[in-house]
């Protein structure tokens, strides 16, 4: 039975759409969820006939009662894992640690360096010759969980925010896919903050 796969999204999905487009077989991309009305990738989902669902943070008190009802969605459509990808929301230590091992994220830096938001300019900012991007499980604590696959690019002299980000969304949309497959082909074995990836 291939996996059913939620990936959440708040804007423009182009890696949820290499995940759609990958056609892994042991997954079943059974839906796209955005915490945003307007998220691009709602549409680009759509298009792939894929099940589309909208939570937005208004009316919840509370990160754990958003969390909570982000939840309920996910057990009525039967989902076995999540893909973070672009979901612009920090999930609670709750949800988390009720899928352990379950929940991919793509971040787009080489961690654990460069934790957090505004990657690119941070590594022009610092100098760095390289750059990449990491597809990671999850954990409570942001961006730090076991690294699955990471993928690397040289920082170029010339380079601005956009040209080096162009460079690495090339590269996460080379390794999300091959993550996921791992994922769902039951090729990752996690000890402690380690990922063995098994032949
Ligand atoms: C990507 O750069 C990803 O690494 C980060 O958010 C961005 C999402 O882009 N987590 P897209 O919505 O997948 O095009």
């Amino acid at each position: 039975m291939p996996k059913r796969i939620a990936i959440l999204i708040s804007g423009r999905g182009s890696n949820m759409e290499a995940l759609i487009k990958a056609a892994i077989p042991e997954t079943h991309i059974a839906l796209v969820l955005s915490n945003k009305a307007d998220a691009k990738g709602l549409e680009t989902a759509k298009a792939h006939g894929i099940p589309t669902a909208l939570l937005p943070h208004k009316g919840f008190a509370t990160r754990e009662e958003y969390d909570a009802a982000l939840h309920a969605i996910l057990f009525d459509h039967k989902i076995d894992a999540i893909c973070l990808a672009g979901f612009m929301r920090i999930l609670s230590a709750e949800f988390v640690n009720k899928w352990p091992n379950k929940i991919l994220n793509i971040h787009p830096s080489l961690l654990p360096a460069y934790k957090g938001t505004d990657t690119h300019r941070r590594v022009i900012e610092a100098g760095e010759k390289h750059h990449g991007c990491s597809v990671h499980f999850v954990v409570p604590e942001m961006d730090a969980g076991p690294v699955i696959l990471q993928a690397s690019c040289p920082v170029m002299p010339d380079d601005t925010e956009q040209s080096l980000g162009e460079r690495v969304l090339k590269l996460e949309h080379e390794i999300y896919p091959k993550a996921l497959a791992l994922f769902a082909g039951g090729k990752l074995q996690v000890t402690g903050n380690k990922v063995l990836v098994k032949e």
